[in-house]
């Protein structure tokens, strides 16, 4: 019997594969069937700056408002003025807690250090178990370099581990010129871990109404290969952080290939999204079945066994394999001709 016990951000997980970000979480039940069907874990969807800014600003105005006309307007602030969305989170954090026997791991998704990181000590204290910060940053300012976003988000991710005792993952977007450099710096300011990657979710250009729509599409497999070669070089190259692969993941062969990349973990969210949280276990019963058949007792076994370090050609994962892929390429138009 294959043993998929697995340890994350300090925590021991019944399996590697963990409930990713998203809509699930907002519902108990199918949180609670996912655990049922094996799920090592729950990552909620995430908390907005942008929410939290939006709170502290309506609780400002509304202080400002009554000020005008009373001095003691304070007391005036009717219940739950500064919670709407913050409030409304922490309770949807105390009914995952109370639904589940597994890690619950809260989001906070933001770019700027400042007041809304407070909430990360407010999940901690709800009963979060760890952190995931999604640092969705899209840069517009040509002033900004990237040197500048890189402080500006290290810095958040400090501030963040700073506020609170739980592990916190990082979870970055795919596009970093230096990913081993930004993560060892990550780790320097005390990120237990990060996940790679972040979907951007592209918005769609409307040529006929001449608008942006906004645009959310359920992920594909397709996704998964540049995970698989982030998590090979991190794993190799920045010892000392957990994994966490998210993108791509939808059968237990593709688990199987994050974890002998190096993840601690995979997270699943389109797959659960689009067959149900149930879809986990058939997720877990492939990676037991390639695990077996493999002859690896357990997750742990398999972990890195084909990363940068250890895989048997490992510039398969550098620019060698590029050329040589090319070079491939060219011989069979060769034969071709
Ligand atoms: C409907 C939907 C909602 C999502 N909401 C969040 C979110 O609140 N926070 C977050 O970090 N990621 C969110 N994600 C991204 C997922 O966590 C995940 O990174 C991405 O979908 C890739 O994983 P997948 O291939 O398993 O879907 C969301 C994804 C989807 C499809």
């Amino acid at each position: 019997m294959v043993d998929l016990t697995t340890r994350w951000l300090g925590l021991t997980l019944k399996s590697p594969v963990v409930v990713g970000a998203g809509p699930l979480s907002q519902d108990p039940d199918a949180a609670r069937r996912a655990v049922e069907a094996g799920a090592g874990a729950i990552v909620m969807h995430s908390l907005f700056e942008e929410q939290l800014a939006e709170e502290q600003m309506a609780a400002h105005l509304m202080i400002d408002a009554l000020a005008d006309h009373d001095a003691e307007a304070g007391g005036f602030l009717p219940s739950g003025a500064f919670s709407m969305d913050g409030e409304g989170y922490l309770a949807e954090l105390a009914a995952l807690k109370g639904a589940v026997d597994v890690p619950v791991v809260a989001s906070l998704n933001g770019t700027s250090d400042g007041g809304w990181t407070r909430y990360a000590v407010k999940l901690a204290e709800a009963g979060a178990d760890a952190l995931e910060l999604n640092l969705y940053d899209i840069a517009t300012d040509p002033a900004e370099d990237a040197a500048a976003v890189e402080a500006r988000q290290a810095g958040l991710v400090a501030a963040v581990v700073q506020a609170v005792t739980i592990p916190v993952s990082v979870k970055l977007a795919p596009a970093y010129t230096a990913l081993p450099s930004f993560a060892t710096r990550l780790r320097g300011v005390g990120a237990a871990g990060v996940t790679v990657f972040n979907r951007l979710f592209a918005p769609r250009v409307d040529l006929e109404a001449l608008e942006v729509e906004r645009h959310l599409e359920l992920s594909t497999a397709a996704e998964l290969p540049p995970r698989l070669h982030a998590l090979a070089i991190l794993s190799a190259r920045v010892p000392g952080l957990d994994l966490a692969c998210s993108g791509g993941v939808h059968s237990g062969q593709h688990a199987a290939q994050a974890i002998a990349c190096g993840a601690a973990v995979v997270q699943v969210t389109s797959a659960t999204l689009a067959h149900g949280p149930e879809r986990i276990g058939s997720i877990l019963d492939g990676l037991r079945r390639t695990l077996e058949a493999g002859g690896s007792p357990t997750s742990d076994a398999l972990r890195g066994i084909l990363n940068l370090d250890r895989a048997p050609d490992p510039t398969a994962w550098t620019r060698l394999n590029y050329v040589r892929t090319l070079d491939g390429w060219r011989s069979i138009l060769n034969r071709r001709a």
